[in-house]
């Protein structure tokens, strides 16, 4: 059965249809490619998922229930998280306390309950910072966890904002464009890391990403997409040979 089901998904900017009737099924653990030129769509649909954005029409709906009257932090709470195109960690904090910053969501006070200390806020603080430094290690931030975050290389700031999203214990993880200015050697290190994640967290993921070896090289499925439109989907061998989708990309690297 399907975790996260998108249906007839539009929406316009202006004169711009940005989505226009997409539509497709993610299944539990399963990896699920998003991929298509530069504006066809893509962090759009995450902008949908996760309430930034309200579609003209559509459904979305997680685990049984509809996403789209609710607020971005309830969504979270529901078990969606996601990573930004543009990398957002909190570059003046450190590595720890960006990672603690995604848990307190999940904390029974909240962030304002924990401004009060208590016996049980202090124990739950401590905790929240051993699950912190297991995931940062998980993630292979253990050694900069005191080190300010915008300070890190892109790579590893990408990884921290994995790392906060996965601290909210999420079921799904979108990741947009996870692989952007990385190196190829890292690139394969983080394709690792996905699935890793995927296996031993028993995650649900749709990825977003331009490096083509990436994203076939994980995916389960691949749904494309172009000039707001679904094109394509299938297995990513089906995909990669797919006339329409070769099409649209050639056509974009000729716009270009
Ligand atoms: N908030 C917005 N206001 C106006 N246009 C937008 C907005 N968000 C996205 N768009 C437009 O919608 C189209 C799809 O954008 P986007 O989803 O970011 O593409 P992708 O992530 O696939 O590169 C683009 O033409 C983009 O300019
Ligand atoms: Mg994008």
């Amino acid at each position: 059965m399907a975790l996260l089901r998108v249906e007839d998904l539009s929406i316009r900017f202006g004169g711009l249809a940005a989505l226009a009737d997409v539509g497709f099924e993610v299944a539990e653990g399963e990896i699920l490619g998003l991929i298509g030129p530069n504006g066809a769509g893509k962090s759009t649909v995450f902008n949908v998922l996760t309430g930034l954005y309200r579609p003209d029409s559509g459904r979305v709906t997680f685990a049984g229930e509809s996403l789209l009257d609710l607020a971005p932090h309830a969504i979270a709470r529901r078990g969606v998280a996601r990573t930004f195109q543009n990398t957002e960690v909190f570059r003046p904090l450190s590595v720890l306390d960006n990672v603690l910053v995604g848990l307190h969501s999940r904390l029974s006070g909240g962030v304002f309950g924990a401004a009060v200390w208590s016996p049980r806020v202090a124990r739950e603080e401590r905790a929240a910072r051993e699950r912190a430094l297991a995931l940062l290690e998980r993630l292979g931030l253990g050694d900069v966890a005191t080190m300010e975050a915008g300070g890190l290389p892109l790579g590893r700031q990408k990884r921290l904002e994995m790392a906060r999203a996965l601290a909210a214990e999420p079921r799904c993880v979108l990741l947009d464009e996870p692989a952007g200015g990385l190196n190829p050697t890292e690139t394969r290190a983080l394709m690792d890391l996905i699935v890793r994640l995927r296996d031993e967290l028993r995650l649900t993921l749709i990825v977003v990403e331009h490096d083509m070896d990436l994203v076939m090289g994980i995916s389960d499925r691949v749904v494309v997409l172009h000039y707001g439109r679904k094109i394509a989907e299938g297995k990513p061998r089906e995909v990669a040979t797919d006339p329409a989708v070769i099409e649209a990309y050639l056509g974009s690297a000729e716009d270009a």
